[in-house]
């Protein structure tokens, strides 16, 4: 079985350009929100190329971005030079399950994007959410998403879902042909990835392979509420309307309580 954190660093090249034509940065506003709201450091768990955690930076000062691919971060960090957020925003390499902060750190500590959907086995996200528990000060808040409802997906075999050019003139043409399989019996949804760029006659195709956890939101509340947190809200989009069961975003922001 894959494990959660492989495909990332294959993926790195690749994931800027595929995001720009779904997600977008459809969710930003929310997390800048609750960054401007929250006193103290932040910490972004799984902040890859750097899609949330910079624009954080430009919000406010004392932004942190975790990750565990060398390939998200380089491009994380050319975003941090660009941007000149040296002094508002950190990036460190590291593995989610073993956060690296003294106990009371943080005020917030986010996990977008269904990060917590790549640690597979129950025991790694037990792990990650007793060091989120304790890396956050009383009172802290930590939010995340997960990607909803991933056993619905239809599984299908190499199909098209994304063609288009990457970089401006002279770039590159880019084709992704997918597969999702979905292993039910482990809760895990599979997506096999084949990117193949094309400059002139220079052909070059990436294969990779993404793994996900099925998770719902009650049995997410479930284990929050087991590692100590009280959860607070369920939200079921970016504007912070209510959650239901067919809501196409799930969010959770939960609290560590205050004694
Ligand atoms: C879906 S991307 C999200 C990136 C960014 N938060 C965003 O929304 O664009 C998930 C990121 O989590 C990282 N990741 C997966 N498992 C991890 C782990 N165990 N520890 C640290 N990072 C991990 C991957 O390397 C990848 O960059």
């Amino acid at each position: 079985m894959a494990e959660g954190y492989e495909g990332w660093d294959e993926y790195a090249p690749f994931y800027d350009w595929e995001n720009a034509r779904t997600l977008g940065r459809r969710d930003v506003p929310f997390w800048t929100k609750l960054a401007l709201e929250t006193a103290g450091p932040m910490l972004e768990l799984g902040c890859g190329t750097g899609r949330i955690a910079v624009p954080l930076g430009k919000a406010r000062k004392g932004i942190i971005g975790i990750d565990r691919s060398e390939e998200m971060l380089t491009r994380a960090r050319r975003r941090l030079a660009r941007n000149k957020l040296a002094r508002r925003l950190t990036l460190i390499r590291g593995d989610i399950r073993h956060l690296p902060f003294p106990a009371g750190t943080f005020g917030a500590v986010i996990a977008p994007y269904g990060i917590l959907q790549s640690l597979i086995r129950e025991r790694d996200l037990a792990a990650t959410l007793t060091a989120v528990h304790g890396a956050l000060r009383p009172g802290g808040t930590f939010g995340l998403e997960l990607v909803a409802d991933l056993p619905s997906w239809e599984e299908y075999r190499k199909r098209i879902s994304l063609k288009g050019w990457k970089g401006r003139k002279g770039g590159a043409h880019v084709t992704l042909v997918e597969t999702v399989r979905q292993d039910r019996a482990r809760r895990l949804t599979i997506f096999d990835q084949e990117f193949t760029e094309r400059r002139g006659r220079k052909r070059r195709t990436c294969r990779f392979a993404l793994t996900f956890r099925t998770l719902t939101v009650p049995q997410m509340v479930r284990r929050l509420e087991k590692a100590g947190f009280e959860v607070r809200a369920l939200l079921g989009d970016y504007q912070g309307g209510p959650w239901d069961k067919r809501a196409e975003v799930w969010m959770i922001l939960a609290q560590r309580p205050v004694s």
